[in-house]
């Protein structure tokens, strides 16, 4: 474990297959920033529990969660890889944020607004979900916090309740700052709304080549037809070609403009780029696929690497409330 690094934590609920969306929004980043940064990847089985309800189901996203990060390229010799529940001082930590958070500024949470927006009933895990994330990060003095736009506003929760405990019991916990890639604006899914598992707009992160092609070809467009000028702008296709085909993208462009391509051909070029994309990762997944022992060992390795620190910081955080007595 590399010293004198800034300390990085990033999390990701096991709450489904990644898709695209999530890797370019947020889990690229990962394996680049561990060479810099000494890094906490963590899976948030916790988390997760909010709408993943099925122990059996839970258990199997979260080994498949410790496969993807393997697969994308987090290295375990220079990470710690661990899932949330490992670490019971996440819950404990939560807990006392519990206690010093008011009901009005959860309620201003946007994951909170959109719900009651939509009249959809709130469990209290959800609505208390932020204290959970925020716990997650100060206990392990993050400076670092590499994630996607969306969950910006559970950074700057995380900001506010640890300055708010500071300020009552003391100095205590490190201010830590989101990193969003700038030039990662949305991801749009096959329907063109933002891909995301909830609304089945995905494409997968390791989808074998037959999912790649039939997902490409159902993206939606408008209808033009052969000849017809196109405005890449507008076009779901082309916002892919934007990640995935980069030395093409101008003679893409130039085409869509004078009419010389067609939906088909465009949608063709980007699931040949696709499939080039995500076939080493699929490859490298197998070899962890082949060897679920050797992953569970990662896992168990990084859980107490992790509880070790987790456990320091909690001692200094039950002094600082009162409940150290002996
Ligand atoms: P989903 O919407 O599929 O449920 P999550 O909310 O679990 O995805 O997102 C996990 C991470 O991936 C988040 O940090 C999020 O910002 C990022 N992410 C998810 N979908 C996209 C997208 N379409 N474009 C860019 N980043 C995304
Ligand atoms: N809320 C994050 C998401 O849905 C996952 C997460 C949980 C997380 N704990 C975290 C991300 C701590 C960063 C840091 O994507």
């Amino acid at each position: 474990m590399p010293e004198g690094k800034k300390i990085l934590l990033s999390g990701t609920q096991p709450s489904g297959r990644l898709h695209i969306g999530n890797y370019l929004g947020a889990l690229r980043q990962f394996v680049e920033l561990q060479k810099t940064h000494e890094s906490f990847f963590m899976i948030a089985d916790y988390h997760a529990l909010t709408s993943v309800q099925d122990g059996g189901k839970l258990a199997e996203n979260t080994l498949n969660l410790a496969m993807d990060y393997l697969a994308i390229g987090i290295d375990p010799e220079e990470s710690v890889i661990f899932k949330q529940s490992d670490v019971p001082e996440h819950m404990e930590l939560a807990w006392i944020f519990n206690c010093i958070t008011t009901m009005p500024y959860l309620m201003r949470a946007h994951a909170f607004k959109d719900a009651e927006a939509k009249n959809k009933e709130i469990s209290v895990g959800k609505f208390e979900y932020p204290m959970l994330m925020a716990a997650d990060i100060l206990l392990y003095e993050t400076e670092v916090v590499p994630i996607g736009q969306d969950q910006k506003q559970h950074v700057e929760i995380t900001r506010d309740t640890a300055e708010k405990f500071n300020r009552i019991f003391g100095e205590t916990f490190v201010l830590p700052a989101p990193l969003i890639l700038d030039e990662v604006a949305t991801v749009p899914g096959i329907d063109g709304r933002k891909m995301s598992k909830s609304y089945g707009n995905d494409i997968g992160l390791f989808a074998d080549d037959g999912e790649i092609e039939s997902k490409v070809m159902s993206i939606v467009t408008d209808s033009k037809g052969v000849g017809e000028t196109k405005d890449p702008e507008t076009c779901t296709v082309f916002a892919l070609h934007k990640f995935f085909s980069q030395n093409e993208l101008p003679d893409i462009e130039r085409r869509y403009r004078d009419g010389s391509m067609s939906y088909k051909e465009s949608k063709e070029i980007l699931a040949k780029n696709l499939k080039d994309f995500i076939a080493p990762l699929r490859e490298k997944r197998k070899t962890f696929e082949r060897d679920h022992d050797r992953v569970i060992e990662i896992l168990k390795k990084g859980g107490a690497f992790a509880r070790e620190r987790a456990q320091k910081k909690m001692a200094d955080v039950r002094l600082k409330v009162g409940t150290t007595l002996y």
